[in-house]
């Protein structure tokens, strides 16, 4: 476990290029909350019914987050999470916090749940609840069929493209935006790369500016509707 500058914890991953951290050492919470929240906000409010897509579970700041956020928002609607996760370790540990079974990251997972105790008392009690109800877990990304052209929100948290090298090809990322994005959709990155962008633009999405967390360049927010 690494503690971030906001006190919230992230997983330096052996198995990575460089043993990447999953979140960016100024603050695993901050970040997703800087990159994937605003993002979450805009989709719940334009979509009565909405859908995202998260690719990598990890250790689930942004399942959580889309949780808080929708439970805020009390919309009467209903609002789904697909969330795809490759190593079994990461969904296992998740789904057993799902279920309140005792499990090895449970004090990551406290120190992950403070600051959206903080920001959310009154949604975080019933978080669990919501997400075994709202949110399917899946393997290795890939192009599912139920969910098809029905995504409004995608949020993209794969690893850097040294570690995830086949997630961030063009034709890779194309083939994604064109199976499940919906007509009006979001996507979301803290990245930047020009595979992205022309993969964005050739589907018919429009790129906005937008600055990274803490001084990195450039995130990406890519609109279609
Ligand atoms: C940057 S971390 C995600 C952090 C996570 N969003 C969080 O809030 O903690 C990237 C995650 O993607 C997963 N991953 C790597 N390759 C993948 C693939 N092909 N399909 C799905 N998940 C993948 C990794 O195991 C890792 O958990």
């Amino acid at each position: 476990m690494v503690i971030t500058d906001d006190g919230s914890p992230t997983i330096r991953d052996l198995g990575t290029h460089q043993q990447e951290c999953m979140h960016h050492s100024g603050g695993a919470y901050r970040e997703t909350q800087y990159i994937y929240g605003e993002a979450i906000r805009t989709v719940i409010q334009s979509d009565d019914h909405p859908r995202f897509l998260v690719v990598g579970l990890g250790l689930g700041y942004i399942e959580i987050l889309t949780a808080c956020e929708w439970l805020k928002s009390q919309k009467p609607g209903n609002c789904q999470v697909i969330s795809f996760e490759s190593a079994p370790y990461w969904r296992g540990q998740f789904t057993h916090w799902l279920n309140h079974q005792p499990c090895e990251l449970a004090e990551i997972y406290q120190r992950r749940d403070a600051p959206f105790t903080q920001d959310y008392p009154q949604e975080m009690p019933k978080v669990r609840d919501w997400l075994r109800k709202n949110l399917t877990l899946e393997k290795e990304l890939s192009l599912l069929a139920p969910w098809q052209n029905q995504i409004q929100g995608i949020l993209f948290d794969a690893y850097s493209s040294k570690t995830s090298h086949d997630l961030w090809q063009e034709d890779f990322l194309t083939q994604l935006v064109r199976h499940y994005a919906a007509a009006n959709c979001l996507w979301v990155t803290y990245a930047s790369t020009g595979n992205l962008k022309r993969a964005l633009q050739s589907c018919g999405f429009t790129l906005h500016k937008r600055a990274g967390f803490q001084g990195k360049k450039e995130s990406t927010w890519a609109t279609r509707s």
